[in-house]
């Protein structure tokens, strides 16, 4: 390597607006970071590369020095300077501000708890009762893989192009049928296809909330909810969730503090597994028709019942025209479609497609078309009747598990419908510690503080039913209560970060 040539090869010159120092730093810096000095080389001395370059020593020096701050250079007293070996400094690259860039972020201090306490393995091996997911072996691939057959269902290429924000109209025609069977009558112009429920949720929180606006929420309730309210700078009202729907504290609230909507999950409730009456249903409706409270009614469980259909949608007894209902066939199908539906008065559905078209422009076709022929061609009450009576069986071995392994430690309910069996823990180990010990044994489920705004409750766990065999089931509620029941036991293992959304 001729040194001297490289340094020759430097532009420096006094009329650029940079100081001459600044401008011999950056080149030797390009040079040390595109490697053409190699790591270790020692480069000429203050003076002699002042004389080479025809600048004055002050120059080189100030040169030398900025290379050292940045990392690039090391000076060893009595030897030199030589180009420092890259791989141990990280500090080549230019530090960029980030934090101080980005917009004000509401920082939940459920984040950093859950991040800690729930981070649970996600081997093959770990049995989880965590998140809220279907059984990838009841996916009904073969189905898939038939629609995508050309020959058999012959697509247009503008199938594959851009569509309407609002999504696929064959989608949006069969959702308006088969809804008009569950009780909802809307016209296909009141549903928007959305990425998700998680999507549509985001969208009407965009539409309708800014900071400080009141909202009620019942409590428990989904984190994903909780969490797309927190970060819009609402303040969050709690109806508490139990059996029976507290109307005077829901009326107190709506005099008091005029609240933007209620947020509510009425059939097989996450995480309570709970169903609303038919009578609250009602009153509900008569409270919120006489306030003209916005109703937004959470729906991905209705369809998974076990014993006896629950009660009509808030949708469908809405005589106000107040309520917007949401769904998705990421529990009755499988999540990665990520699709779902929101149906609502056409103002609404206008005004969530304009937030929605700033987002993604539209959700993705494939996903749509497959499922517009899962309802046109009834795949999809082929597919619920399997899956109500697989999980089921699968809701049957996890309460007959609980009750022989855990019953002395815990209060349970048995749910008529959804994923999710909610425990009370009666024993005097915390909800953390028990998910840390049950990491450690590999068994995850989450603890109930994730499902409260105040992050307060913590004798509370939810275990989701469906996502494995009776047997393995059986086997995580063994382990459960085998923790449960042991007063010495003692986990110190450290706990991975979990790679699946808390759903
Ligand atoms: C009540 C509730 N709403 C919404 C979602 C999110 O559904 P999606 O996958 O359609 O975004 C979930 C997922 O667990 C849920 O339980």
């Amino acid at each position: 390597m001729d040194i001297t040539k490289i340094i020759s090869s430097l532009r420096i010159s006094p009329s650029h607006t940079a100081p001459l120092y600044l401008q011999l730093a950056n080149g030797l810096a390009a040079k040390i970071q595109n490697f053409t000095l190699a790591k270790g080389t020692k480069l000429p001395p203050e003076r002699e590369l002042a004389k080479l370059l025809k600048v004055s020593r002050t120059t080189t020096i100030n040169a030398y020095r900025l290379l050292e701050k940045r990392g690039l250079v090391i000076t060893k007293v009595g030897s030199g300077t030589y180009v420092n070996d890259l791989s141990l400094t990280n500090q080549q690259q230019p530090t960029m501000s980030w934090e101080q860039l980005f917009t004000p972020q509401y920082k939940s201090p459920l984040s950093s708890i859950l991040r800690t306490i729930i981070a649970t393995p996600t081997t093959d091996q770990t049995i989880s009762l965590a998140a809220g997911m279907p059984d990838p072996a009841f996916y009904p691939l073969t189905i898939i893989e038939e629609t995508l057959a050309s020959n058999k269902y012959p697509l247009e290429s503008a199938d594959y192009g851009y569509i309407p924000t609002e999504g696929y109209l064959p989608l949006k025609h069969s959702l308006a049928k088969w809804q008009s069977q569950l009780g909802i009558h809307a016209t296909p112009d009141q549903f928007l296809i959305v990425s998700g429920s998680q999507q549509g949720l985001y969208l009407i929180v965009k539409a309708f909330i800014e900071p400080r606006d009141y909202v009620i929420v019942e409590s428990p309730t989904y984190l994903g909810a909780i969490q797309s309210l927190e970060a819009s700078g609402a303040r969050i009202l709690t109806l508490p969730s139990s059996d029976n729907l507290n109307l005077e504290l829901l009326e107190d609230y709506l005099i008091r503090y005029r609240p933007k909507l209620l947020y509510t999950i009425p059939t097989f409730q996450n995480p309570t597994g709970r169903v609303m009456s038919l009578q609250d249903r009602q009153e509900l409706i008569r409270l919120a028709a006489r306030y003209r409270l916005v109703i937004v009614e959470d729906d991905p469980y209705s369809l998974l019942y076990y014993t006896h259909k629950p009660p009509a949608s808030l949708k469908s007894l809405d005589t106000y025209g107040g309520v917007i209902h949401m769904s998705t066939f990421s529990k009755t199908l499988f999540p990665g479609l990520r699709t779902g539906w929101v149906t609502a008065a056409q103002p609404v559905i206008n005004r969530l497609a304009q937030e929605k078209q700033h987002m993604d422009l539209h959700s993705n076709n494939l996903s749509q078309i497959i499922l517009n022929t899962f309802l046109e061609k009834d795949y999809l009450s082929e597919h619920l009747s399997f899956v109500r009576s697989e999980y089921k069986k699968r809701r049957n071995a996890m309460v007959h598990a609980l009750q022989r392994y855990c019953n002395d430690y815990m209060n349970f309910n048995i749910p008529e419908g959804g994923f999710y069996i909610w425990c009370t823990i009666n024993s005097p180990i915390s909800t953390t510690d028990l998910t840390r010990r049950a990491a450690a044994v590999g068994v995850s489920f989450v603890p109930g503080i994730a499902f409260y705004t105040n992050g307060t409750h913590s004798n509370e766990i939810r275990l989701c039913f469906v996502t494995h065999d009776e047997d393995l089931l059986k086997e995580g509620i063994r382990r459960i209560g085998r923790i449960l029941s042991s007063d010495t036991a003692n986990d110190s293992q450290p706990l991975q970060a979990a790679g699946l959304p808390i759903i």
